[in-house]
């Protein structure tokens, strides 16, 4: 059998540009695909099995080994820093990380409590500003706490700024620029090395060219 490469990357935006950017450095992807419900997918004309999982799970399958390589967002490989490599900025889902919270709430002085999905993120970057924080974790709907009374500010990405705004939330700071990038497993990288530097290869033609 030829030699495949397993990819983990999570459903969503992020599977959308990543597909269309592998179609575009010639992997042979059927366009419809993207709208399975299946957890793997095999493309045996491309050489590459697909494993879809949660955003936050993609370094984990690839750290395992269970993936070659994987796509997965800055603020995932930042906040759960596995052992794995960084091997090339896919420049899409761009996005950035902020600090919010209610617009009177900056009134009221520095932050107390930061809700958050990036616990590790949110406390260097409050350790950082010299400001003691107390974090407490969120797994989604981050809005959702200054609304209610939980924090005072949230850590979350910003894309389009809707959600903040139909919340009623504005911006107090941006922290950094987030984009989608390729990592990959180390013994892979030794094993598969051929087939990895070709799609890296393959996708830095696309992403220089666009
Ligand atoms: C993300 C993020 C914000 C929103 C930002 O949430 O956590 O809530 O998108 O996008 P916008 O600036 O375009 O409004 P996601 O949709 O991943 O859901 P979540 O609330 O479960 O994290």
């Amino acid at each position: 059998m030829k030699d495949t490469l397993t990819i983990a990357m999570p459903k969503g935006r992020i599977f959308v540009e990543a597909v269309d950017l592998l179609i575009k450095a010639g992997y042979d992807l059927p366009p419809e695909f993207d709208d399975s419900r299946k957890l793997i997918l095999d493309i045996e004309q491309a050489g590459l099995r697909f494993i879809l999982s949660k955003p936050v799970d993609v370094p984990t399958y690839v750290e395992h080994g269970v993936a070659d390589v994987g796509i997965a967002g800055k603020d995932v490989l930042l906040e759960e820093n596995r052992d794995i490599y960084e091997v090339l900025d896919l420049n899409i889902s761009a996005c950035y990380l902020a600090v919010a919270g209610l617009p009177d709430a900056k009134k009221r002085g520095v932050a107390r409590k930061v809700a958050t999905k990036y616990p590790r993120i949110a406390s260097n970057y409050f350790r950082e500003q010299g400001e003691q924080v107390e974090i407490v974790k969120l797994n989604g709907s981050i809005e959702l706490a200054p609304l209610i009374g939980l924090a005072d500010r949230i850590v979350d990405i910003v894309s389009t700024g809707r959600t903040l705004k139909e919340n009623g939330l504005v911006e107090y700071a941006k922290m950094m620029p987030i984009t989608s990038r390729l990592i990959v497993n180390p013994a892979s990288y030794r094993l598969k090395d051929q087939l990895i530097d070709e799609m890296v290869a393959k996708l830095s033609v696309v992403i220089e060219g666009g």
